[in-house]
């Protein structure tokens, strides 16, 4: 259970949630992993609650100097990042006659922007280093195909999608890979927003869409972020070197592609 020994890591997002699950299934590899989040605080919690070998960085992802400045706090820390999980993301929800343009800048800058422009930050710090690395996206299901009421995030995520193909091509040739992710539906505090958004939308009483959606996914239940960390560790080895610019769906059966 040491198959990180040795290697820096930056998730970002992993305050909470799916990133949080990383982190912790990181350092039980060996790794030290930089907790980036906007919210500072809660990232200082998290890093403390997990151990030694976690640190907090504040980051910003729609922010090039905070990135920038985070980079350079891994290299500091660390001597230079060896594996990036793009993990930060918002969601958001509305019928395509009431999107808004501050939400669709919102959830581009974040979701997209901050995953390219993070990406490029650290496969150019990678690349100065000369030891390649490991850059892992977190695409979704909503990637794979439209839903009615999510066409921002679903675009954002096949967004994610795309960029893991180009950029895969492109960094494979300096040892970095770069894959994704794609989870199905993942309980947690994201989930408890999402339901709520559904809720007001398709007039539901809280809770009920977070049911219906858990027993639609054939494996029988709604995900877990433990359940994701087998294929974010794998990723992040040796034993991924061979895989280039692809997209695991981790759903429990939910889409095949
Ligand atoms: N939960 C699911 O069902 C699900 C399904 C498919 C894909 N995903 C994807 O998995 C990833 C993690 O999801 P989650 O459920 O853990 O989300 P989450 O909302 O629980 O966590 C997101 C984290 O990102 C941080 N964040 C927000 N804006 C940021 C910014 N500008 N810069 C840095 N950090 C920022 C938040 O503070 C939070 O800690 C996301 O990319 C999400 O789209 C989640």
């Amino acid at each position: 259970m040491n198959r990180l020994a040795g290697k820096s890591a930056l998730i970002t997002g992993a305050a909470r949630g799916i990133g949080r699950a990383f982190a912790e299934a990181y350092v039980r590899e060996g790794a030290t992993v930089a907790i980036g989040d906007i919210n500072f605080e809660a990232a200082r919690k998290t890093a403390g609650e997990i151990g030694e070998a976690a640190y907090a960085v504040h980051l910003d992802v729609t922010d090039q100097a905070s990135i920038d400045a985070a980079i350079r706090a891994v290299e500091e820390k660390t001597g230079g990042i060896d594996i990036l999980v793009n993990n930060a993301a918002l969601f958001d929800l509305a019928p395509i006659v009431e999107i808004t343009r501050e939400s669709y800048d919102r959830l581009f800058s974040i979701n997209v922007a901050g995953t390219l422009f993070t990406m490029q930050a650290a496969a150019r710090s990678m690349i100065e280093r000369g030891r390649g690395g490991k850059i892992i996206n977190m695409a979704s299901q909503a990637g794979r195909r439209g839903e009615p009421l999510v066409a921002i995030y679903c675009a954002t995520k096949a967004a994610v999608i795309s960029l893991t193909q180009s950029a895969g091509l492109n960094l494979i040739g300096h040892g970095i890979n770069v894959n994704a992710i794609a989870p199905g539906v993942v309980d947690g505090e994201h989930w408890d927003g999402v339901d709520a958004l559904f809720a007001k939308h398709e007039n539901r009483p809280i809770g009920e869409k977070k049911r219906l959606v858990g027993a639609e996914v054939p494996y029988g239940r709604m995900g877990r972020a433990e359940d994701l960390t087998g294929m974010a560790v794998f990723l992040a080895t040796s034993e991924a070197d061979y895989i280039v610019a692809q997209t695991y769906n981790v759903d429990g059966g939910n889409w095949m592609s």
